[in-house]
């Protein structure tokens, strides 16, 4: 039975499964429509709401280092996801490259735990934009009913019907097909990326340089009882619970870590891409270079606007530029955090539709999700049900707790690549990598440690949380994948 468990996907058959017409996505995207979408996901709520709650409570003015670290963490990810991506050019991301490499029971720990990751990340952003429509809604004088913004004062009943239309609209607009959404897409990033620099250049006037003092403020300690809510690192030695200083940049760079997912998400659209060898490596790692830039110039200006204190938490940048003053400016950033946000919101929800397409085909979910559209060619059946689900996820819940749920399965996710990678240069020597992860097995090990010291800076009831998600995921696997899985058809059939 281990060895029932530990089964691989041959990796060429791999590949040859996506040529199955019934079962194939169309070949239609280059580096740069990668590098595009890249960008058009990466860039979101992390940099446009987190930046201020991260700043104002755990990191101050040192956020821009925050940033750093998880770029850092970030970037070591990608060099090992970009290996696999380069090999392995099939739908699915690293639920693909860990079943042709760890085994079967390694790989759906890692589709549920990526279904995790995209799945509530589209309900954060889904959340995050339709905060920003509604401070545009309010600047134009309407307002919706309490109970139908969902927010978390409403009392009663409260449906964030907003986030929930938006999710059920995108999730049309895929099934219809890739080609219209990545046009859409290209526009939509163009804007989102001019209002950053934005934000940048004309932010950077209005900079005070006591704003930085201190740039590091000095630890403060958490009030007693809140203990889940305190990094389980804290926890596990002993440490009293505190915000800032050095451990706050830490604390701070897990939570700002969100903004970074989505470069993963351009490896889930390797079997979408016309040379894949190619220009998977490119993408991610060009998109992630560019957001990693932004992200410091933007946090530096914004904390040397305003006090860090004073950050608001809901629309830090723009509201910066109203503390100077200039309500036009925050106007047009609203705009433009509204629009982008959408791009972020369809990525993520495209690619978590990829993971649940890739792992019905091989059987460890049923495969009546793996037919994709007569004429459209999309995986229509896993984006219509995971749309419905995760408009009524986003319909009903808050924002930050989500979010680090989110980052704690995605940082699990880099951590069994990086594995992947050594494992597979040791078993498959002779397959063909296009991209090369440098200094293996060094790199793949700093890698998972890194990720490892994030994951441990997230509270322990995000820990918590997750262990939950991974136990209903043993069940399934245990009652339904391991034995109806396609592999394990074909063991059968070779053994009669
Ligand atoms: N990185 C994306 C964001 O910040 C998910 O919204």
């Amino acid at each position: 039975m281990s060895n029932a468990l530990f089964r691989t996907k041959n990796i060429e058959q791999s590949i040859k499964d996506t040529e199955e017409p019934e079962h194939s996505l169309r070949k239609s995207l280059s580096a740069l429509d990668l590098t595009v979408f890249g960008v058009g996901v990466i860039i979101g709520t992390g940099i446009f709401v987190l930046t201020g709650t991260a700043a104002k409570n755990t990191a101050g003015p040192a956020v821009s280092l925050s940033f750093v670290v998880a770029g850092v963490v970030c970037g070591l990810a990608a060099l090992c996801y970009a290996e696999f991506a380069s090999t392995v050019p099939v739908a699915g991301s690293a639920y693909t490259f860990s079943y042709a490499s760890l085994g079967e029971f390694p790989a759906w720990i890692i589709g549920w735990d990526l279904v995790l990751e995209l799945a509530l990340g589209t309900a954060v952003v889904a959340v995050g934009w339709s905060g920003y429509i509604a401070s545009l809604l309010d600047n134009a004088g309407w307002q919706l009913p309490e109970a139908l913004s969902g927010r978390d004062g409403a009392s009663g009943f409260g449906f964030d019907i907003l986030a929930a239309a938006l999710v059920l609209l995108l999730t049309a607009i895929l099934v219809v097909g890739m080609k219209l959404s990545a046009r859409v897409t290209t526009i939509v990033v163009a804007i989102k990326v001019a209002v950053v620099l934005v934000v940048i250049i004309a932010g950077a006037f209005f900079i005070k340089s006591s704003n930085y003092d201190p740039f590091v403020p000095k630890a403060q300690a958490v009030e007693a009882g809140g203990n889940l809510k305190a990094p389980l690192i804290q926890l596990m030695f002993g440490w009293a619970p505190s915000d800032f200083g050095v451990m706050g940049v830490f604390t701070a760079a897990s939570v700002v870590f969100f903004a970074f997912i989505g470069f993963d998400v351009v490896a889930t659209a390797a079997e979408e891409t016309r040379n894949p060898q190619r220009d998977v490596p490119r993408g991610i790692i060009g998109s992630l270079i560019i957001c990693t830039t932004l992200y410091v110039a933007v946090s530096i200006v914004v904390t040397g606007m305003q006090k860090y204190s004073s950050l608001s938490i809901d629309a830090p940048l723009a509201d910066a530029f109203k503390s100077t003053g200039h309500p036009w400016f925050a106007g047009l950033i609203s705009f433009g955090a509204a629009v982008g946000l959408t791009t972020v919101c369809m990525i993520l929800l495209l690619g978590q539709s990829r993971v649940f397409f890739a792992m019905s085909r091989d059987g460890l979910l049923p495969r009546f999700f793996s037919h994709t559209h007569p004429k459209f060619r999309t995986p229509y059946r896993p984006t219509i049900l995971l749309g419905v689900v995760i408009a009524i996820v986003a319909g009903f819940t808050s924002l930050s707790e989500l979010a680090e749920l989110v980052n704690i399965g995605t940082l699990f996710a880099f951590i069994i690549v990086a594995i992947s990678v050594v494992i597979l240069r040791r078993s498959r020597p002779d397959l063909e990598r296009s991209f090369r992860t440098p200094l293996v097995p060094a790199l793949p090990i700093v890698s998972v440690l890194a990720s490892l010291w994030l994951m441990l800076n997230l509270p322990a009831e995000t820990w918590l949380r997750f262990a939950i998600w991974m136990a209903i995921g043993f069940f399934v696997y245990f009652f339904y994948g391991r034995t109806h899985s396609r592999l394990a058809h074909e063991e059968k059939a070779s053994v009669k």
